[in-house]
């Protein structure tokens, strides 16, 4: 139907007569003339209506609105001087229309497409995704998104990766959410459980000999949702064998940088840099530290410790005494500080500040420290003359975690965060097992097939918390993007984990009885990873949610406006599946 997409063309094209088709993105009148914003997938042309070049024409266009779909023939020409628009691709050119089609009116859209999306309430934007997706913000997110896909492929294939398929219908995977089940008709009172990954299927198929596998498997996880969480979700999915942690990590980064060219053009520096655990929370109060910004927290116990403040004894005694250095923050004003400890609160500390300026240290609790103790104090938190500390004494953990998450607010509100920055790194040696207060037991803290470091195996039984795990996450941003391990290919390795965890033979085996028997017929040293699809590409694109770059998500309260999903189901279909509804 069309000779040329609208955004291909340009000045060299002038002259020349085309077709085009696509939307009416905007209708304008000027002095006798009809201008038309004509948009399709690859961009937007201008089309021009004189009343004495096609009279059909002319009266045509006259009656479009918006998201009419047309198709227009006419020569292109170069535009005049004063209508030359910079901001299009197209823009000095138009399309002189002599031939006008209408292949099918629209009613008016329930909202502006022209809108930011922001702007725009998103289960409306939901229920009419048809329309949400033909703004050209949302078409290049999922063009990005093909496009990302498309390069895991071609980099994963020429490293001699195979992609294989699993199951949707399966049972559970312990990956810390609830599944989401489907009734079997054909053995009532059974379920089927959605994949939460395909962690034991990777497995498996390293026992079985594919050696270097990968998947883009969608998986579902029934739990709390938010801005980089959906309720189905996807995952480049990767297992390998006879690797070390080393091998995984040089895949990803040589795969990360070919999908940033391939996807963006971009170039990103390879090897990533490495944290351990321990390192980011001590560091950065998080397990996922956003490396755009300094501001890493230093402890400072035992510069302040017997100093004569009482608060600072106390939090000493119970923990530790932390803190981070804003630069440039002397200069602040009383009341933006007073915001900032209000701020502090919110995340759970009691902080005390010193400002370091030019005629001394200015701080509420100045009074109670000796001069000496305040230049020792500057000296330890490295802050130079102008800058703010804010310090907080009391448990290590919740002390990190909320100086963590108050840097993190800072970083954004003090606009040291720069958006156009990608910085990865990988989190390396987390704990094997942590505390559930909710469980009131030791859970696992990536998943039960995670290998423990050789040289703390021998403390697994008396002190299962000092374990160390052969387990990595890589972030970026601030963002988790994947996390993986080499796993335990051992079934005696694998029943003690079981053990810790408070699963006995018995359970072990109803449960994972298929896997722990696959131990026993020669299963590879292997390892692997996931990283999250969604969220990938959401900070490719600098997208706020990961609903942004999925083409039909659900809202953020797990529904879907557009199908009118989940839906009840009718009596028969309930009692061919032997259930009944005990609801209120
Ligand atoms: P994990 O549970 O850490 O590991 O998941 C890996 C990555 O998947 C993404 N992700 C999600 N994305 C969107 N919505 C969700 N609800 C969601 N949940 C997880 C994240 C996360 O880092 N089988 C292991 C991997 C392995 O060991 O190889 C696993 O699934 O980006």
């Amino acid at each position: 139907m069309r000779t040329v997409f609208c955004g291909e063309l340009g000045l060299k094209h002038v002259g020349e007569r085309v077709t085009v088709c696509g939307w009416v993105n905007r209708r304008r009148d000027h002095g006798g003339v009809i201008f038309i914003d004509l948009r399709d997938r690859s961009g937007i042309l201008q089309l021009v209506f004189h009343p004495d070049a096609g009279r059909e024409a002319f009266r045509i266009a006259d009656s479009l609105r918006s998201e009419f779909v047309i198709r227009a023939s006419g020569t292109l020409v170069k535009r005049p001087e004063g209508r030359v628009n910079p901001k299009l691709s197209t823009g000095e050119v138009e399309l002189a229309v002599d031939d006008l089609t209408v292949l099918n009116p629209a009613k008016t859209p329930p909202f502006d497409l022209a809108e930011r999306v922001t702007d725009v309430d998103e289960s409306l934007r939901l229920k009419y995704r048809f329309l949400d997706l033909r703004r050209p913000e949302m078409q290049r997110n999922i063009i990005v998104r093909y496009k990302a896909t498309k390069a895991v492929r071609d980099f994963l294939d020429s490293e001699g990766f195979l992609e294989i398929e699993t199951p949707m219908l399966t049972r559970s995977t312990p990956e810390g959410a609830r599944d989401y089940v489907v009734p079997s008709r054909l053995e009532k009172g059974r379920f089927w459980a959605l994949p939460q990954s395909p962690q034991l299927f990777k497995q498996l198929l390293m026992v079985a000999g594919f050696e270097r596998y990968f998947q883009i498997a969608r998986c579902f996880r029934d739990e709390d949702l938010r801005a980089d969480r959906q309720p189905d979700f996807t995952q480049i999915d990767i297992e390998m064998s006879f690797v070390t942690q080393e091998d995984v990590l040089k895949t990803v980064e040589g795969m990360m940088a070919y999908i940033y060219k391939a996807a963006l053009g971009k170039t990103i520096q390879t090897p990533f840099p490495r944290l351990t655990y321990q390192e980011a929370i001590s560091s950065y109060g998080s397990d996922k530290p956003d490396l755009r910004f300094d501001m890493k927290i230093v402890e400072l116990t035992e510069s302040l410790r017997g100093a004569g403040f009482k608060a600072f004894d106390a939090g000493a005694e119970r923990g530790g005494i932390y803190g981070f250095v804003i630069p440039g923050g002397a200069l602040f004003s009383r009341s933006r500080i007073d915001g900032i400890v209000e701020l502090a609160k919110q995340h759970g500390i009691i902080t005390a500040w010193f400002a370091f300026r030019s005629e001394g240290i200015v701080s509420p609790v100045a009074k109670f420290l000796a001069p000496s103790r305040l230049n020792l104090l500057k000296e330890a938190c490295g802050a130079k003359e102008g800058d703010l500390l804010l310090v907080t004494a009391g448990s290590k953990q919740s002390s990190l975690t909320g100086l963590g998450a108050l840097r993190l607010e800072l970083g954004k509100t003090l606009g040291m965060v720069r958006e156009d920055l990608f910085k990865f790194c990988w989190v390396v040696d987390f704990p094997l097992f942590e505390y559930s207060e909710e469980e009131k037991r030791l859970v696992a803290m990536h998943h039960p097939f995670t290998s423990p470091k050789e040289e703390d195996l021998p403390l697994i039984e008396e002190r299962p918390e000092a374990v160390r795990a052969i387990c990595y996450d890589l972030v970026l941003n601030g963002v988790e993007l994947g996390s993986g391990s080499i796993r335990i290919h051992r079934r005696d390795v694998q029943e003690k984990v079981f053990k810790v965890l408070g699963l006995g033979p018995e359970e072990a085996k109803e449960k994972f009885g298929f896997l722990l028997d696959a131990f026993e017929y020669g299963a590879p040293p292997h390892g692997g990873i996931a990283l999250g699809l969604d969220r990938l590409v959401m900070l490719m694109v600098g997208a706020t949610t990961i609903r942004d770059v999925i083409a039909f998500p659900k809202t953020a309260s797990g529904s879907d406006p557009l199908t009118g999903a989940p839906a009840t189901l009718s009596e028969e279909r309930l009692k061919e599946l032997g259930l009944r509804l005990d609801i209120q």
